[in-house]
């Protein structure tokens, strides 16, 4: 496929894309930060350059010839301010008003050992898992999934009757999203993500502990992926 060379100014990148690529994406492969609040879709007016003197909208102007395209500081300017936002969040600069609040994650682990069946106690296995954890969460019910009673009796007998399982609070109820062998409780992690039109931002959080174990965030043009999209999918995917 044809290929041109663009140049962008004054950060002195250039790159080579194939014809009819977008200045916006010709930015991001060659390293050019462009604000973009829409995700190119040629809403916001944000990502203005200069071709010859002539302001378009990156998003909207496909590369037909070499092109040498000037960024306005405005333009990186306001991109650079959320990306600033951005590294906070991933850097995990937490305010004062965030230190003073409690760590109570909405998922959390509960270890118990059950005493094993006997002929005076044949309860089944999910009511003898549920009754155990229940005692030790201020006695409040839990429900679980089919797929966590596939295979509950020989996982409990693999584990000697002793086992953790994972809860998740939510809205009056509770439901019992796993049950690990053995007492994991010390291993609680969480994956926060930051979902921007422009940048993914995410961090791995010991929820023991609340600290920030590992970090990144990328640079990405979300065409066709509006905010409403992205909040029905994080709605959806809560838990998983
Ligand atoms: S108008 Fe181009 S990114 Fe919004």
């Amino acid at each position: 496929m044809e290929e041109f060379k663009v140049h962008f100014k004054p950060q002195n990148k250039s790159i080579r894309v194939p014809k009819g690529t977008d200045l916006l994406t010709a930015a991001i492969k060659a390293g050019v930060v462009i604000a973009a609040a829409c995700g190119g879709e040629g809403l916001c007016g944000k990502c203005k350059v200069l071709i010859a003197g002539t302001t378009v909208l990156a998003c909207q102007t496909l590369v037909e010839s070499d092109l040498l395209v000037e960024v306005p500081k405005g333009s990186v300017e306001s991109h650079e301010a959320m990306k600033h936002e951005s590294e906070d969040f991933t850097k995990g600069i937490i305010s004062e008003r965030e230190k003073s609040l409690k760590l109570s994650p909405i998922i959390r682990k509960v270890y118990v050992e059950l005493s094993k069946p006997t002929q005076d106690d044949n309860t089944d296995d999910l009511e003898r898992v549920l009754r155990a954890v229940e005692a030790k969460i201020v006695h409040a019910r839990i429900f679980t999934r089919l797929s966590n009673i596939k295979h509950l009796s020989e996982n409990l007998r693999d584990s000697v009757y002793k086992v953790t399982a994972v809860i998740a609070y939510e809205e009056g109820s509770i439901e019992m999203l796993a049950l690990e062998p053995g007492d994991t409780t010390d291993r609680l992690f969480a994956f926060a993500f930051d979902i921007g039109t422009t940048t993914v931002a995410g961090q791995l959080i010991d929820l023991n502990s609340g600290e920030i174990l590992n970090a990144h965030n990328i640079c990405i043009k979300s065409k066709g992926v509006d905010d409403f999209k992205r909040s029905g999918l994080i709605e959806y995917n809560r838990y998983y």
